[in-house]
Parts: structure tokens; C-alpha cells; sequence
């Protein structure tokens, strides 16, 4: 299931305290007072944020710390998931990397975690966390001592997650709804303002419209390091398949991943003796025309949507076809 972040506000702070405090959290974290979280709400330098479903129900916290600190460096204080094992840790630490870079600046991520955590250093370290030391017996406990690993992660590392890295493709199923979904709204956020309302409900559409599409659309993704990052669909119609819903998670661009899906979609039309390739978009996606143009679409019309103008492009397949009907002879 996917999480999103958000502020926490007052009346979270049962939800926080009672994870905080739970037997099987408290032993690997710090514990602060109702008072101290409340404070943290408005801190300049720290973020205290709700980790909570797409649906709204809180799964857990987590605090950044020193979002003013003059070396860039963020420290990523405190997390706390109350559902375990079910991939929210690592979702909540995807989007924690690309808020502290992409939205806060960090040019450095740093955390401690105690040494006998190995839930959390296996997500760390498989979220590209670096260890840079132990800090050996530091917390006095009541019968003992326990040493903390210091681990980091840099931009320059953040930023090169996607580059040559080849995302691999694969057929959707109706449980990578909610991350299609994600990914449809995250890639055409940044065009909301040009399309109406409407028109642009018909392009974002809901987790629950892209479950039912599943029974007349066959979809696709692609996967770099297990995160969707690109999603495109086809429907039938008579001697054309029809795409829709392209999307290509903005960070993620620029791999070539647009064109790998459309070579897919190709393949599979020209194995199932479709004649041509059909889609619509809109004249202000101009990278998206860009992309079409250059694997062989031409304009064929145009059109509306809602009030927000559309443009009709076809890619004819005949040749292809034929000239795969003439290598097998
Ligand atoms: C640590 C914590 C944030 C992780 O969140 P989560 O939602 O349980 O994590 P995920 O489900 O995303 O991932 C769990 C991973 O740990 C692995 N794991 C589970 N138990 C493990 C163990 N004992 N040793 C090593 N790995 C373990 C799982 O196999 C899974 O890895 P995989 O996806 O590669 O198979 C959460 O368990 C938690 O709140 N723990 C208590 C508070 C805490 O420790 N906070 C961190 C302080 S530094």
C-alpha cells in the first residue's frame, strides 16, 4: 500500500506518543514528552511529519532535525512505523531522501541507529545508507552499554540513483494500482494549472479507476530499484491500439525509459497484427509530442477534452509488420 507524508498536528499526538512509547518501538528510540513534541510542530529547524496511507490512516512518524544547519547536513532523527514488515519503512524513507534533497536542499542525510537494530540498518543500508563509524558504548543503559552506527547518504549519491541504471518493464498487475496511480499525479502535477478540472480528473484518474481499467487495458510499468517510475496503457480499438496514460515519474527522465515503453507497446502491436498506433495529447505536453515525433507519430487531428485542447497522433505499422512477416520467410 503506498504512504504519503504530511505535518503532524496536535490532535496526532496520541497516535505519536502511544507509537513512541510502545514496547516493541521504545527500545531502539529516543522518547520525548507530549510538550516536546507539540514544541517540535513549529520548530524552524525540524520537520515532524505523519507517515499515513493513501487512504488516510497513520502508520507512523517521523522527525528531520537541524533543516537549518548551516553544512546542509540533515539529520533524520527519529522513525517510528507501527505496521511492520509491510514495505512502509522503506516507501517513508524514499520519500524522506527526496524531500532532505529535492525539497530541503540537504547536501547530507545522516541518522544513528542502535547496533542490534537490524530491521532498520537492513532498510538504511538497502536504501543506499553509507555506515561511516560506530560511536562504541555511547548510551548508558540499565545494565550496560550500547554503541550507535553513524550512517549517511550524499547528493551525489541520491542524484545518481536512476543514471545507468536500466529500469526494467514488465505487465501491471490490479496491486500496483495505488503506485500507478502515485505516479500518474506526481508526473502531471506540474501541467495541473493548464488543463480544466475536469479534464484533468479524466488524466489523474483514482487508485479505484485504475483497478477497473485492468479488465480492458493491459498496462505497463517500469521498475528502477523496485519503485515504479513509468507507467503507459493500451486499449483495443479494432485495428488500432490506443495509448493512454504515459507517465514518467520527473526525476526518472531522461533514461530513455518513454521510448523503451513505447518500442514494448510497438512490438507487442505489431505481434498481434494491429495496423496502427493511436494516442491523444495535449499541445502544451511538449516533451511528451517530442517523444512521439521522434519514434515515428505524426499529427492526425485535433480535439477537446473537458475544455483543455487535445491532439491526435498516429503511428502507422503496416511497414513494421511487413517487414517482420518478410524475415521469417
Ligand atoms: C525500523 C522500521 C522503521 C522499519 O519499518 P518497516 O515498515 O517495518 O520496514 P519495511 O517493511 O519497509 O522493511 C522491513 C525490511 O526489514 C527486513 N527485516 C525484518 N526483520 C529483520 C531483522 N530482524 N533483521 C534484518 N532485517 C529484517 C524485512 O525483511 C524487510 O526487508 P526486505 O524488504 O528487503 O525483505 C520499523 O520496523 C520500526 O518502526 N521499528 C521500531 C523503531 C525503530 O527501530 N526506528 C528506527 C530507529 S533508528
Amino acid at each position: 500500500m503506498k504512504i504519503r507524508l504530511r505535518r503532524t498536528n496536535e490532535s496526532d499526538l496520541d497516535f505519536v506518543l502511544g507509537a513512541e512509547q510502545s514496547a516493541e518501538n521504545r527500545i531502539f528510540i529516543g522518547a520525548w514528552t507530549r510538550e516536546q513534541h507539540w514544541v517540535a510542530f513549529d520548530a524552524k529547524d525540524l520537520s515532524h511529519l505523519i507517515i499515513e496511507t493513501i487512504e488516510g490512516k497513520p502508520v507512523g512518524y517521523v522527525i528531520l532535525a537541524g533543516l537549518a544547519d548551516a553544512n546542509e547536513s540533515i539529520e533524520f532523527h527519529r522513525i517510528v512505523i507501527t505496521e511492520k514488515n509491510q514495505g512502509y519503512g522503506k516507501q517513508a524513507l524514499r520519500q524522506i531522501k527526496k524531500l532532505a534533497f529535492e525539497e530541503l536542499k540537504a547536501h547530507r542525510l545522516w541518522l544513528d541507529v542502535k547496533e542490534e537494530n537490524a530491521r532498520a540498518r537492513h532498510i538504511y543500508k538497502a536504501e543506499g545508507f553509507v555506515a561511516e563509524g560506530v560511536l562504541r558504548d555511547c548510551l548508558k543503559i540499565e545494565n550496560g552499554y550500547e554503541s550507535l552506527f553513524v550512517m549517511s547518504m550524499l547528493r551525489d549519491k541520491y542524484e545518481s540513483r536512476f543514471i545507468n541504471k536500466q529500469p526494467s518493464l514488465r505487465i501491471a498487475a490490479p496491486e500496483d494500482a495505488e503506485e500507478i496511480a502515485a505516479v500518474l499525479a506526481e508526473s502531471f502535477a506540474e501541467h495541473e494549472s493548464s488543463y480544466t478540472a475536469k479534464a484533468y480528473a479524466a488524466t489523474v484518474p483514482t487508485v479505484d479507476e485504475i483497478k477497473q481499467r485492468f479488465g480492458e487495458e493491459k498496462i505497463w510499468v517500469a521498475l528502477s530499484s523496485d519503485e515504479i517510475v513509468g507507467t503507459v496503457s493500451i486499449i483495443d480499438k479494432n485495428k488500432a491500439l490506443y495509448i493512454r496514460s504515459m507517465a514518467i515519474l520527473p526525476e526518472a527522465r531522461g533514461n530513455r525509459i518513454g521510448e523503451r515503453l513505447l518500442k514494448e507497446i510497438e512490438n507487442y502491436a505489431v505481434a498481434c497484427n494491429y495496423q496502427k498506433l493511436s494516442l491523444n495529447t495535449t499541445p502544451f505536453l511538449k516533451r511528451a509530442i517530442r517523444l512521439y515525433k521522434k519514434f515515428g507519430f505524426v499529427r492526425r487531428g485535433a480535439g477537446d477534452l473537458f475544455g483543455t485542447p487535445l491532439l491526435t497522433m498516429e503511428k502507422s505499422l503496416k511497414s513494421a509488420a511487413k517487414f517482420k512477416r518478410e524475415m521469417k520467410k
